[in-house]
């Protein structure tokens, strides 16, 4: 059997190359098995045993030209790390294995799924595409599951180019995509259609059709994925925030912003050959429990918020040009209802979510909808849950008819990666592989990342439980987000095809990344104002992660992402003259043997600052928390700290998920978030620390007190669950609640035109009202913040308050600016029990900052 924790975990972000203990087994035909290493430094790879494996003669198989792509093992993934497959060839002359990143070899990367065998299919120079089994069991790769089916890959091929195709209706480019998309598909046998139903789509050859791999990353940055090629030879992409940094920030312009430089970096890789331009992200999964490790991804715990994110996220990445060509196509990702790893025993491609028709209207779904109707992303991917009993990616209903007929969306929808294997295997929603098949094409999920479906489809089709014509929907809907990036168009159409290496990393995509990490800090205690710090003082900087380098980047990136990381001590250094560092203990903190030499640092430095939290270790992919506490002895440290010294001592939470900091909050004197802020992310926290910055971040989530996780089962998707969840239910103390953040200044708010707000509607007659709200820095610092409206009902049935509209306004001191918010009919309603949104009688009170306003709907 397969080893779940092997596929689901280590697959979608797999290989750890700096981990310097990736052992691998290789045995080639009839040969003896042959132990590499790689070495982390060097990155070399070398014999582990040495002498001991001789006969690599039967490796020139390929022209010498063996490409393998790692998969790591669990115990080999370091903590910290985004990994990533990575493709090698073996030279059978000389005896050496190089990384094959920057040639032209592709690779399917077509993972198994069902039986423990990865399936690759390779091409190499000269050679015809060629099909591996990888037996997970015995650790052996045979050649050909069906050498007959074996095609050429055609990585060579330009598509539209040659006399036997530039005249066909799919390579004119004055056609239609829906005329081209077809021309296309009715001209491809049907192994070859079944051969482009997943992600590693294989190229067809005889009409010039090159592969294509539909995987990319790009969360926060373009990242390591496979089509994603980085080997130290490829030019640094700008690593940003992380998300739930973005969402911190409330400024929604700089997003789309950020997603106009994902796409020019994306375009600019591809253009080299090292990148795809189809991205699975955003994640917009309401961050709904502290515990989940992969709200970090997330832009927090609110629908709206989420809502807005990927709109401008989309619209950024998505930037239509002059011909109509999408720079790239983003992924909203995870439909639906996705939001656990692993808890109490069950983890996510086991998990069924029980999600109420309410919540699914009010919670899960609002921003899948955004995403299709306003952001109009092309693409979707579905989850590896279930949802009320039916696996996310064979739901019918939550596709089809809620997706597709209902919101009108026309991309393709991608599984999670091994997804369609777990309709029958974990979720054992099926019983054989052609009625699996059949669920998830039914389901309305076109594409596999993995290689269920070319794997079974031909199975399915002799067995009728699906028909060429199911096939033909999908292809339709694949072939017309290629043809809409221009792939089968000459290069020169697009106006992207210029950019190159000088347009990634550059000044001004480096500031942007600062920017938004300066946005992002959330200042929650500032008490006597001790923030912003004299850069006078001498300081001592403590905790385990006040050197944070690769932690500030939190996960989907890869070592070569950022140009530089800029960690908290490198940041406060460029600032302080007079800093003493001591780390005390690591972030696990399970060993407190050096905090002897912290409590000395603090005791002779005129201030301190801890830098405490979270990385990887404690909150990654496939690895929830149990505790949302600080971990280990964390919080000891900083009680040793507080007793070692009187003087200023600044608390640094840098953590994705929420930590109760409780103790922070009574006994510092000054605490601020960070988030994950990425690569110049010590430098954002310096900046506002000493005042070069004025923070203006909200929290974009709920910090719960540690007992919460008590109090509620991780299983429960119930929003009104006792105490409830988020801050539209949540009714108990918050350590600190959604929205909140300081500045160092001060704003003040009144209401311009109140007269014109009316007091009585009638229901229908009611339309949008609109808000004006003046906003005045009253203080004697320039300074942002971001101006939150919610409104609040008097139906008990409603959420406590919910957010409506947002704006940020950067204010020099006596400066006032005045700003709307419109609040349309949709904001004024509630969804019932039964999923409706309705519109009811009663009262609605609108809440800017400190104003308020009520409208009596009769
Ligand atoms: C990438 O960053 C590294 C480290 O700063 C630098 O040495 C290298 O030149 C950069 N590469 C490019 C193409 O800019
Ligand atoms: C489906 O068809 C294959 C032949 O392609 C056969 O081996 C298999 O038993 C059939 N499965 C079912 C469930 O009918
Ligand atoms: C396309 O670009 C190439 C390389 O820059 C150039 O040589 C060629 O003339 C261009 N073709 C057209 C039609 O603009
Ligand atoms: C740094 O600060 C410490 C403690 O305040 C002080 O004793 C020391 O002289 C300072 N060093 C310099 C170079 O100013
Ligand atoms: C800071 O002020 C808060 C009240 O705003 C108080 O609870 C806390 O104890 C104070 N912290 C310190 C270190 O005095
Ligand atoms: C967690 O697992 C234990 C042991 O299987 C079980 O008794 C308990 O009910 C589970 N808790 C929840 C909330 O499912
Ligand atoms: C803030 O605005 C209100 C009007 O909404 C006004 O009464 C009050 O004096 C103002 N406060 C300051 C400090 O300007
Ligand atoms: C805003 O500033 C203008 C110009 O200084 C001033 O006339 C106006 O009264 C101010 N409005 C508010 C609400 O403070």
């Amino acid at each position: 059997m397969i080893d779940l924790k092997y596929l689901f975990v280590c697959i979608p972000l797999v290989l750890c190359y700096d981990a310097g203990t990736n052992v691998q087994l290789w045995t080639c035909d009839g040969g003896p098995r042959q132990q590499w290493v790689m070495d982390s430094q060097s990155q070399e790879i070398k014999l582990k045993s040495d002498g001991s494996c001789l006969d690599i003669s039967n490796w020139s198989k390929d022209n010498g030209a063996n490409i393998y792509i790692w998969g790591c093992h669990p115990d080999d993934q370091p903590q910290n790390q985004q990994c990533i497959p990575l493709q090698w060839s073996y030279n059978s002359t000389t005896y050496t294995i190089t990384s094959k990143l920057n040639d032209k070899c592709v690779d399917g990367s077509a993972y198994g799924t069902s039986d423990g065998t990865n399936i690759q299919q390779w091409e190499c120079t000269g050679a015809d595409n060629q099909k591996w089994m990888y037996n997970s069991t015995d650790g052996t790769f045979h050649y050909g599951m069906d050498p007959t089916k074996c095609m050429d890959a055609g990585s060579s091929v330009t598509p539209c180019q040659g006399a036997s195709v530039e005249k066909l209706p799919f390579c004119d480019t004055t056609l239609d995509v829906a005329v081209r998309a077809k021309d296309l598909i009715s001209r491809l046998q049907l192994s070859e259609k079944i051969s482009q139903l997943a992600t590693g789509s294989a190229g067809v050859v005889r009409l010039s059709v090159p592969p294509y791999q539909w995987w990319s990353e790009a969360l926060h940055g373009v990242a390591g994925s496979p089509a994603v090629r980085f080997n130290g030879q490829i030019p640094n992409a700008t690593s940003f925030p992380q998300v739930i940094n973005l969402g911190a920030t409330f400024d929604m312009p700089l997003i789309y912003e950020m997603g106009k430089v994902i796409s020019t970096e994306a375009r600019a890789m591809y253009n080299q050959g090292q990148a795809g331009l189809s991205f699975f992200a955003p994640n917009i999964n309401l961050f709904r429990d502290p515990r989940w490790s992969r709200g970090q991804e997330t832009p927090g715990e609110d629908p709206y918020l989420i809502s807005q994110y990927v709109i401008n996220f989309a619209h950024g990445m998505q930037a239509i040009d002059a011909n109509k060509f999408m720079k790239t196509v983003v992924t909203c990702k995870h439909f639906a209802a996705y939001d656990l790893e692993n808890w109490n025993g069950t983890d996510r491609v086991h998990f069924n979510a029980i999600v109420s028709d309410q919540d699914l209207v009010e919670t899960y779904l609002p921003a899948f909808e955004a995403c299709v109707r306003e952001g109009n992303a092309g693409s979707i991917m579905c989850s590896y849950n279930a949802v009320n009993g039916v696996p996310s990616c064979a739901n019918s209903f939550l596709q089809n008819t809620i997706v597709r007929e209902q919101w009108g969306f026309e991309g393709y929808i991608v599984s999670d990666c091994g997804a369609i294997g777990t309709i029958i295997n974990t979720h054992h929603y099926t019983s054989n592989p052609a009625d699996t098949v059949a669920a998830g094409l039914h389901g309305g999920c076109d594409l596999d990342c993995g290689s269920y479906y070319p794997q079974h489809a031909q199975e399915a089709i002799d067995n009728k439980t699906i028909t060429e014509a199911d096939i033909d929907v999908a292809l339709t809907r694949l072939f017309t987000y290629r043809l809409r990036l221009g792939l089968f168009d000459p290069a020169n159409d697009t106006s992207y095809h210029s950019l190159s290496p000088a347009d990634v990393n550059t000044a001004d995509s480096q500031n942007l990344a600062l920017k938004l990490a300066q946005e992002s800090i959330v200042l929650l205690q500032n008490n006597k104002s001790v923030l912003p710090l004299d850069p006078k003082l001498s300081v001592a900087v403590l905790g385990p992660n006040s050197d944070a380098t690769t932690t500030m980047q939190g996960n989907y990136y890869v070592k070569g992402t950022a140009p530089f990381l800029i960690s908290p001590i490198d940041g406060i250094k460029s600032m302080a003259s007079n800093v003493t560092t001591a780390k005390g203990c690591d972030v696990k903190c399970t060993d407190d043997s050096g905090f002897k030499e912290a409590v000395t640092a603090a005791q002779n430095a005129q201030a301190v600052i801890v830098v405490v939290g979270l990385d990887q270790s404690q909150e990654s992919e496939g690895h929830d928390r149990n505790d949302i506490s600080l971990p280990g002895k964390q919080e000891d440290f900083l009680m040793a700290i507080r007793s070692a010294t009187k003087n200023p001592m600044i608390v640094v939470v840098m953590s994705g998920g929420p930590v109760d900091i409780s103790w922070a909050k009574t006994k510092a004197d000054a605490v601020l978030w960070c988030g994950y802020p990425g690569q110049s992310g010590g430098k954002a926290i310096s900046q506002v620390i000493y005042g070069d910055v004025n923070p203006s971040g909200r929290l974009p989530y709920t910090i719960y007190p540690k007992d919460y996780v008590n109090q509620i089962s991780f299983f429960d998707m119930g929003m009104r669950s006792k105490p409830g969840r988020t801050y539209k239910f949540y009714t108990g103390d918050a350590v600190y609640p959604f929205g909140y953040g300081l500045s160092y200044t001060t704003f003040n708010f009144s209401w311009s035109e109140w007269e014109k707000l009316p007091k009585f509607q009638m229901l229908d007659e009611l339309s949008s009202v609109q808000y004006q709200v003046s906003v005045t820095n009253t203080g004697s610092r320039s300074g942002a913040i971001a101006v939150l409206a919610y409104m609040t009902y008097s139906d008990v049935n409603a959420p406590m308050k919910q957010l409506f509209g947002f704006q940020r306004v950067e204010l020099n001191p006596k400066e006032n600016t005045t700003i709307f918010f419109d609040a349309g009919v949709e904001t004024f309603m509630t969804v019932d029990k039964g999923g409706n949104k309705v519109l009811k009688p009663g009262s609605y009170t609108v809440k800017i900052e400190d104003l308020s306003h009520t409208i009596t709907l009769v």
